[in-house]
């Protein structure tokens, strides 16, 4: 493919996290639905949640604060970080989400009073915003956390990751954030090279996760196809299995 990895460096030197903001407005319905659909399966609530990626978004995260009472969220560079920053303590000049918790209130069946009373809910579940690198044995650096009832990573590994050995290490080392027997919910780009995603050889089972439920979506449109060519979307939530127990698969 004509894929150009962009490392780490690249990001913090480029990533303009408005214009990624804008751009998500493109795919942003199907994304929203299917983000809430893995988060109502039943088997994804707890206490505790990262968010390992975040990027400068929270549309990812708007579902699961009903099923989290803490979520870490956590990102490479230092414009995302700012950037989710502003939104969480309603900066002029943030993002504006409404539409998109708007459209989540919907989902959830008009819960809310009104939608600011949701957004509220989601500024105040967001505890904290960490560095992180997914290359690192610790992704959030010097920083240790109790293990976590529930990983979310969305759009985060291929953007992460240069090639497929390291894609398989990546979810082995970010599985050590999480409690035993939790939950991993990963939105993941089916690029040509990531159909084994979802096999049972993949890099998901390899971490010791058992994969729960898979969406996926095929891409419709062809915008920016020659900087982009990836042809759909995995939504997967995944169970990390006991300490001890077999790692084999049925
Ligand atoms: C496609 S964005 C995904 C953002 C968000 N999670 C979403 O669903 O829209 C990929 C993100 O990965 C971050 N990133 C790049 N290299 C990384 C690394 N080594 N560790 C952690 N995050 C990294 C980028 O800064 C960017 O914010």
């Amino acid at each position: 493919t004509m894929t150009v990895f962009m490392g780490g460096d690249v990001y913090m030197a480029e990533f303009n996290p408005m214009v990624y903001l804008q751009h998500f407005r493109v795919e942003e319905e199907v994304m929203i639905i299917l983000n809430h659909s893995l988060t109502q399966s039943g088997a994804v609530k707890g206490c505790t949640l990262i968010d390992i990626c975040s990027g400068p978004t929270i549309y990812q995260l708007l579902s699961a604060c009903e099923f989290f009472k803490e979520i870490t969220a956590s990102e490479y560079t230092d414009q995302n970080c700012q950037e989710m920053l502003k939104w969480l303590k309603n900066e002029a000049g943030a993002f504006d989400w409404t539409p998109v918790v708007q459209h989540v209130c919907q989902l959830e069946g008009d819960r809310y009073r009104t939608w600011a009373e949701k957004e509220g809910k989601i500024q105040r579940a967001i505890k904290c915003i960490l560095k992180c690198d997914v290359h690192k044995s610790n992704a959030l650096d010097s920083v240790v956390l109790p293990p976590a009832d529930c990983l979310v990573t969305s759009l985060c590994f291929e953007a992460a990751c240069k090639d497929q050995s390291s894609y398989r290490a990546a979810p082995r080392d970010i599985s050590s954030l999480q409690k035993p027997g939790g939950t991993w919910r990963k939105v993941e780009i089916w690029a040509p090279v990531s159909t084994w995603l979802v096999h049972k050889s993949s890099p998901v089972c390899a971490a010791g996760f058992t994969i729960e439920k898979v969406e996926v979506l095929s891409r419709a449109d062809v915008a920016m196809h020659d900087i982009n060519d990836f042809s759909g979307m995995y939504f997967i939530v995944a169970l990390s299995r006991p300490r001890g127990s077999p790692s084999w698969h049925k």
